[in-house]
C-alpha cells in the first residue's frame, strides 16, 4: 500500500508560515543580540594601540596628532579620525584629548594671547595647564583626558579611549 504523501493546502500554509515568521523573527532578534554583544566586542578593540606618532618628533611643546583607526560597530566599521596633543614632560609621554572637561568643546594650546603656555577653550574661556590639569577659577573642574600610551621601535603608540586623570 502506498502512502499519501501530499501535503494539505492547511499544512502547507502552516509550514510557510512558520518559516516566515522564523525568518523575520532572526532578522528582530539578531541586530538586538549584535547590540547587547557589541560592547563585549569593544571591549577587545580599546585593548588596540593606534600608531600615532614618532617620539623624535615630540617636544615638550604640545603639538596635533591625527589618530586613525577603524571602529567595528557589528552592522558597519567606521573610519575614525581624532586629533590628540602630544608631548613630552621630561621622558615621559603625554597624550592628551582636545575635548574640554567642561562642556565638550575642542581645546588649542597657546591660543590665548594673555596664556600662551595653557591650553585654551574658546566657548566659556577655560583653560589647562601643559599636564591637562584645569586652572582653578576657569568653568572647567577637572584635567583633560589622558590617553594610556606605549612607546614602541620609537614609535607612539595610544588607546583609543582618553580617561580622566586621577
Ligand atoms: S566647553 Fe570649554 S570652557 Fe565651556
Amino acid at each position: 500500500m502506498e502512502k499519501d504523501h501530499n501535503v494539505s493546502r492547511r499544512q502547507f500554509l502552516t509550514y510557510a508560515l512558520l518559516g516566515t515568521g522564523g525568518f523575520m523573527a532572526a532578522g528582530v532578534i539578531m541586530p538586538m543580540v549584535r547590540f547587547g554583544v557589541d560592547p563585549i566586542l569593544q571591549a577587545d578593540a580599546e585593548d588596540d594601540m593606534v600608531d600615532v606618532a614618532a617620539v623624535d618628533d615630540l617636544t615638550d611643546v604640545p603639538q596635533a596628532f591625527d589618530m586613525e583607526y577603524e571602529q567595528d560597530h557589528g552592522w558597519h566599521v567606521e573610519q575614525v579620525t581624532e586629533t590628540v596633543w602630544i608631548h613630552m614632560e621630561g621622558d615621559e609621554v603625554v597624550a592628551l584629548s582636545p575635548t574640554c572637561t567642561h562642556l565638550g568643546c575642542t581645546v588649542n594650546w597657546g591660543t590665548d594671547p594673555d596664556n600662551p603656555e595653557q591650553f585654551f577653550c574658546p566657548c566659556h574661556f577655560g583653560r589647562f595647564e601643559r599636564d591637562g590639569t584645569n586652572v582653578q577659577g576657569t568653568p572647567p573642574t577637572e584635567p583633560l583626558h589622558r590617553y594610556e600610551h606605549e612607546v614602541r621601535d620609537g614609535r607612539v603608540f595610544l588607546g583609543t579611549n582618553p580617561s580622566p586623570q586621577i
